[in-house]
């Protein structure tokens, strides 16, 4: 079998893509073969086409909506694309298709491409954002942070409110992180006590157990006078998440849906609608907001707003990507965010 590519200078890197009589190098990728089954096998790099960019990735973020494909429902397709599932990457530039203007080979990026389980990835310039010298050395899987940032916009939380943060999973603790450096009084809502212990020490003033509805209510009752909360983040992607968080809305409160409901749900209209609350669902579709939130993340995570790395518990090798997954769906103790590195 053969080795890993040699690394390359940025002479070396710039022609790769016009050195057409090069013979194919080869990287690893990651396949998943099955439910719950991943190989990593060895295929061609790819070769960045017009207004492309190709990185060599240092690391990639694993993400809970992986966890679908991995449980392998009926609509799921094996094996996968070499790569596919991974679109939290991040890494340098090693070669440029025509046309690309503003990133050069040895460019540090965060990227939005979507086979980012592998040794390279390739995708549109307008998908990667630049990573300055501050970072260098950080992972920064820029996806999720940028998520992180675009519910934070649609949140419209001033100094002093009370918030809600139902859910202190990655996400969900990066909003408490966003939410008190706006200025807002936090309390969290989680299932596990490693998570209660993580949103205190990200900011919020109190952490209540999930699994009891009635407790965590009656005690945001007792917090606010009885006023609960004018906004309320549901970060679980669960019914037991989303009635909790509504309930926990105040009267012209906001609840806003971070979490993705792809299951069936059922809401308590009448709830919702006798205390006149606005309800957001905040995810977004447009690969440029996406890429628009990564670039405000940089800018937070240098000012200091937004403090990622104490959340990314887990390392693994990409040989070891089947472990990240099954932790990321066991949630075991003292886990919350696994990052696979090249
Ligand atoms: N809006 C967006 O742009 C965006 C971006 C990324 C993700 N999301 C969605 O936001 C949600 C959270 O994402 P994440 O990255 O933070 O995932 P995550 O780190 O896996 O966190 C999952 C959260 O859900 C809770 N949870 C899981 N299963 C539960 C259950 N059966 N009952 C109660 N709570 C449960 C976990 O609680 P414990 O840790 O306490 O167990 C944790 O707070 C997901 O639905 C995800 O798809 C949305
Ligand atoms: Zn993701």
């Amino acid at each position: 079998m053969e080795g890993p590519p040699e690394p390359m200078n940025t002479q070396d890197a710039r022609q790769v893509s016009r050195d057409r009589s090069s013979p194919v190098r080869t990287m690893r990728a990651a396949v998943l073969t099955g439910a719950g089954r991943v190989r990593v096998d060895r295929v061609p790099v790819p070769e960045p086409k017009t207004g492309e960019v190709r990185v060599r990735l240092e690391g990639c973020g694993v993400c809970a909506s992986n966890l679908g494909p991995w449980a392998g429902p009926d609509w799921m397709r094996f094996p996968t694309r070499p790569g596919d599932l991974g679109h939290e990457g991040w890494g340098v530039v090693d070669a440029v298709g025509e046309g690309v203007g503003t990133l050069k080979p040895g460019d540090r990026v965060a990227t939005l491409f979507y086979d980012s389980y592998a040794e390279y990835d390739v995708g549109p310039e307008s998908l990667a954002v630049k990573l300055p010298s501050g970072l260098d050395g950080k992972a920064f899987p820029g996806e999720p942070l940028g998520c992180a940032i675009n519910v934070m916009r649609r949140s419209d939380i001033r100094p002093g409110q009370t918030v809600a943060i139902v859910g202190a999973g990655f996400l969900g603790l990066l909003l408490i992180q966003l939410a008190r450096q706006a200025g807002a009084r936090v309390i969290a809502v989680s299932r596990r006590g490693f998570a209660r212990d993580m949103a205190r020490r990200n900011g919020a003033e109190m952490a209540l157990p999930l699994d009891d509805e009635g407790s965590a209510l009656r005690a945001v009752e007792r917090l606010t006078a009885g006023r609960l909360c004018e906004r309320v983040f549901e970060v679980t992607g669960k019914q037991v998440g989303l009635d909790l968080a509504a309930s926990l809305a105040a009267v012209r409160g906001r609840l806003i849906v971070a979490g993705y409901h792809q299951d069936a749900r059922q809401v308590d209209m009448q709830q919702w609608n006798w205390r006149g609350i606005d309800v957001i669902n905040a995810h977004e579709r447009d690969p440029a907001i996406y890429v628009r939130g990564m670039a405000e993340a940089i800018d937070a995570v240098l000012a200091g707003g937004l403090r990622p790395e104490p959340l990314f518990t887990h390392r693994f090798p990409l040989e070891r990507l089947g472990e990240a997954l099954d932790a990321t769906r066991d949630r075991p103790d003292g886990f919350l965010k696994a990052l696979v590195t090249m």
